[in-house]
């Protein structure tokens, strides 16, 4: 039996990257998963894909930024597969930008993807998780937490959420309900290789740049994060709670 049969697990911004390898993962263990997203396309290509091998998906265009449609979400998740257990936060965006250049929206857009949208779901689901005193929160943050140049707005986010991890841990942990964060580095996806583009290189060229900064030799994938949120979302894990557990190839990139 999968690790997670029985469970439903809802993952932001699971239409690619690193939200849909937590969705597949999460499925191929068995989990009911639910997925949000902004992009049509490729939210439904993702369900479609997931539905074909016979996994249960809910899948719905929404924004996480915009708190009826968050509220309105998680009511259906609960409606169709009757709760909630897992929330991962995972939607994200980047407006990188020296701070001279970081317009106003570059820092409102980022820190309204990655904190209210986190505060919005996290919220949303805590009634459901309290009621049946169980629940796993996941949010995933980055190394970019600690400091990183031409990210002063995503750097603020991504450390924002962990401070955000470990208050919803002191308040939630009596419910049963564990809050954690994952801190990816360099991850191979849509959003470095957005990265390279902005910066005028191939996306193979940062990738070659970024292993040689990585202790282990190579760069992330999407499914090495799924694994890390996988392992905090496990029944098994209820004691680690308030925890960051960088998925870098060492202690940071
Ligand atoms: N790729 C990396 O190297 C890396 C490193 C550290 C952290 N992260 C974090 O991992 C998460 C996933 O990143 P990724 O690399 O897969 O990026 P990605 O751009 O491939 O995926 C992000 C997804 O979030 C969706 N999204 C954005 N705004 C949204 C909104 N308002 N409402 C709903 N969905 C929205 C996007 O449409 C997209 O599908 C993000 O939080 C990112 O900050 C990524």
């Amino acid at each position: 039996m999968g690790r997670f049969a029985g469970r439903v697990a809802f993952i932001t911004g699971g239409s690619r990257g690193i939200g849909k390898a937590i969705a597949e993962l999460f499925a191929e263990e068995e989990a009911k998963v639910a997925i949000i997203d902004l992009n049509e396309e490729a939210l439904y290509a993702t369900a479609n894909e997931l539905k074909e091998k016979g996994y249960a998906v809910y899948a719905k265009v929404a924004d996480v930024t915009d708190a009826s449609q968050v509220e309105q979400v998680v009511k259906e998740i609960v409606d169709t597969f009757g709760a909630v257990d897992i929330l991962v936060n995972n939607a994200g965006v980047i407006r990188d930008n020296l701070l001279f250049k970081m317009t106003d929206a570059d820092w409102e857009t980022v820190m309204d993807v990655h904190l209210k949208g986190s505060f919005y779901c996290a919220r949303a689901v805590q009634k459901y998780m309290v009621e049946r005193k169980y629940g796993r929160i996941i949010n995933i943050s980055s190394t970019s937490a600690l400091g990183n140049r031409g990210q002063a707005n995503y750097a603020t986010a991504k450390a924002g959420l962990q401070g955000f991890t470990k208050t919803l841990a002191i308040e939630l942990g009596k419910y049963g309900i564990t809050t954690n964060a994952v801190a990816p580095g360099f991850i191979e996806t849509d959003m470095t290789k957005a990265t390279a583009e902005r910066i005028g290189i191939s996306f193979e060229q940062l990738i070659q740049a970024s292993v040689a900064q990585i202790p282990v030799g190579r760069t992330g994938k999407p499914s090495d994060v799924a694994h890390a949120v996988a392992f905090f979302a496990d029944e098994k894990s209820s004691f680690i709670n308030g925890q960051v557990l960088y998925v870098a190839g060492g202690p940071k990139n």
